[in-house]
């Protein structure tokens, strides 16, 4: 069964309480159980793991290299404008990572249009609330049952 990490970054377990006109009112909580939901339905085992601390996140990736997780959900917040580090520990992984955020980035402050995590990650969902993670899973699964060619 394909194991899929879902990293959350910083500020997101505020999600239901920050800029309700960007993020809705769902908590952080309300969309990890939509996913496992979905997860089920998919038949893939999925990991939970949210943290506002950079180096505790690059270290979860650095466990995920090393554990045969299969693939990755992630959703930086902020840190995906500008954290380096962040792009070099993803680079590490050999399986697919996903991109991910509620927010339409693009319609945002210009700051925002920007990834330093697109060089490294597969592809990027944006713009639809709790379905940019519902979006990005489904992809996600369909790229991990692909046969090999
Ligand atoms: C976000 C978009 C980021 O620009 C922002 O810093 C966030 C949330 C999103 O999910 O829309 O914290 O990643």
């Amino acid at each position: 069964m394909h194991k899929i990490l879902v990293m959350n970054g910083i500020n997101l377990n505020m999600f239901g309480q920050r800029d309700p006109r960007q993020y809705g009112t769902i908590t952080l909580a309300q969309i990890n159980e939509k996913l496992e939901a979905e997860g089920k339905k998919l038949g893939v085992e999925l990991e939970f793991f949210q943290s506002n601390f950079e180096g505790e996140f690059v270290e979860k990736i650095h466990a995920a290299h090393k554990n045969g997780t299969s693939g990755l959900l992630v959703n930086a917040g902020a840190w995906t404008h500008y954290s380096y580090g962040l792009m070099d520990a993803l680079a590490i992984l050999k399986c697919p990572v996903i991109e991910v955020h509620m927010s339409n980035v693009h319609a945002r402050e210009d700051f925002r249009h920007f990834s330093v995590l697109s060089k490294v990650t597969v592809g990027c969902v944006a713009g639809f609330g709790e379905d940019s993670y519902l979006l990005a899973l489904n992809a996600l699964v369909k790229i991990l049952n692909k046969p090999k060619a």
